[in-house]
């Protein structure tokens, strides 16, 4: 399969990785050189890796299925586009108006937005019925999870096809029937990263990064994915989710965006990450792990009364998504087990 990511920062370039190791002709097409020569650099490296574990077996083999471009027309030959730009709806709705433009007629097209409804952005899409949500985790490359997103345009034959080309790249699709902000996994997301922001001040970052990995068992501190994942992408998604009625507030994720403090990909975010990764460390002092974690749970039952996605689903998707150890449902039974 031809497969086109536009945008190569941090989810793109991965997006194409996985594609292109499992067999697929990839075009990394990004409008900054310097973005697709740092893309190449962070795919050749994390395929050394995988390679030093026996998971690919040629790193030269991969790298000559992908292609990085400056020139969209070059994605008109794909089977599957998928858009990986910043979540901004002005970025988003010119380039897929572009790219659905250009793209063959039984091309594939499909975003990866973290936080705009796949129907708000289908009216920005020339063949909407062929439109929809593929959302990958970071780093796509690890996280097994792909969120396969219904609009309400998106045929059930394409949202079927979604599923299918999960599969096909070694991912467990969830499917989300109803185009809802945030989807599964970001929902109950948003809601953690909320609550600990709402905590800083009677703790502090390390504190409640603490409760997450010791007492939550979370891979990672929720701060430290913040800075991960970007305090410029974080900040952003939180804006458009809450011009869509979705609370997801931290003052303090804009206070670093304002001073250029992005987290891993500048150094410096919640964390300093220059020499690498944060070591967090257990603190005597930290949250009970229903205060990070209550919120999330609540969000979860929404979810299933909503006929989003099954109770199953939901524990599966943020296991395979975020790599928790439990599902929020299996948290609400552990934290009730602990009151009686
Ligand atoms: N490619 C290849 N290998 C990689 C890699 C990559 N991109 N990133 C890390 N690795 C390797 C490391 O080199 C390491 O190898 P080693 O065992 O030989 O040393 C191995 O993976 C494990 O990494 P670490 O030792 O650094 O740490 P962890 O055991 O914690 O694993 C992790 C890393 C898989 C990223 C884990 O911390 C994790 O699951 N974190 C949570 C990530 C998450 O929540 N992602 C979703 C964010 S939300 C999102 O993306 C949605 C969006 O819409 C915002």
């Amino acid at each position: 399969m031809k497969v086109s990511v536009l945008g190569s920062g941090l989810m793109g370039h991965g997006i194409g990785e996985v594609f292109a190791i499992y067999g697929n002709y990839v075009t990394l097409y990004d409008i900054y050189p310097e973005a697709l020569k740092k893309a190449t650099i962070n795919v050749i490296d994390s395929l050394e890796k995988l390679k030093q574990k026996g998971k690919v077996d040629n790193v030269d083999e991969i790298m000559k299925r992908i292609n990085t471009t400056l020139n969209i027309a070059d994605i008109s030959d794909s089977d599957l586009v998928i858009e990986a730009v910043p979540e901004n709806l002005e970025l988003k709705s010119k380039i897929l108006l572009q790219a659905s433009t250009i793209v063959r007629e039984d091309c594939v097209l499909a975003s990866n937005t973290s936080s705009l409804p796949i129907s708000e952005l289908s009216r920005y899409v020339r063949r909407p019925e062929r439109f929809l949500g593929l959302h990958f985790f970071n780093p796509p490359v690890l996280m097994r999870l792909v969120e396969v997103v219904k609009g309400n345009e998106t045929s059930e034959k394409i949202f079927n096809q979604g599923i299918e080309i999960a599969k096909s790249i070694g991912k467990i699709p969830i499917p989300v029937r109803k185009d809802v902000i945030g989807f599964v996994v970001n929902r109950i997301l948003f809601r953690v990263f909320t609550s600990a922001c709402s905590l800083l001040g009677k703790y502090t970052v390390e504190e409640i990064d603490s409760s997450a990995k010791y007492l939550l068992g979370f891979p990672m501190g929720i701060f430290e994915l913040l800075d991960y994942t970007g305090i410029d992408t974080n900040y952003l998604i939180s804006l458009e989710v809450k011009k869509r009625g979705f609370n997801y507030t931290c003052p303090a994720l804009e206070e670093l965006y304002k001073k250029g403090n992005l987290g891993s990909k500048s150094g410096k975010g919640f964390y300093d990450w220059r020499n690498g990764r944060p070591k967090i460390l257990r603190r005597d002092k930290m949250p009970k792990p229903e205060e990070i974690i209550s919120s999330a749970i609540q969000e979860g039952e929404w979810i299933v009364e909503n006929g989003i996605s099954t109770k199953e689903e939901v524990d599966l998707a943020v296991k395979l998504g975020l790599g928790w150890p439990k599902g929020v449902f299996e948290y609400k039974a552990e934290l009730n087990s602990m009151v009686r």
